[in-house]
């Protein structure tokens, strides 16, 4: 599975917004750096976090078991899906909210936004 990434705190900093259809096209342009934007694989049933880890990437988490919501991701393009219970409401799953320690992707490709933990009813959710 192809996923293509973004960090949120670009979005912000580009003065982006989350809602752009534009937007991956805009982070492409951008040329940003690799730790903010780009591609990685994720085998299937593997889980998103542990990706980009293995990837060396540092992204937020806290708990690892879907109690917080410190590694929080918006997918934009594409379907993940959770193996455990957790704490977010469907109300933020129905946007398109998934924690990213215990989500894999379930399309051939997928979008995400990561780094969205301090978005309105994640930042409560953060431990
Ligand atoms: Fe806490 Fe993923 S790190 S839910």
């Amino acid at each position: 599975v192809y996923v293509e990434y973004l960090d949120y705190e670009a979005v912000v900093a580009n003065g982006w917004e989350l809602g752009d259809d534009e937007l991956f096209r805009k982070a492409r342009r951008a040329g940003l750096d690799e730790d903010a934007h780009g591609e990685l694989t994720v085998e299937p049933g593997d889980y998103l976090l542990e990706a980009a880890e293995d990837e060396g990437f540092d992204w937020p988490f806290s708990c690892r078991g879907g109690a917080c919501a410190n590694c929080a991701v918006l997918v934009v393009d594409g379907e993940m899906e959770m193996t455990v219970d957790n704490v977010l409401s469907d109300d933020l799953v129905a946007q398109g909210i998934q924690l990213s320690c215990i989500g894999t992707p379930v399309s051939d490709d997928l979008k995400v936004v990561f780094n969205v933990k301090d978005l309105p009813g994640l930042e409560e959710l953060q431990l």
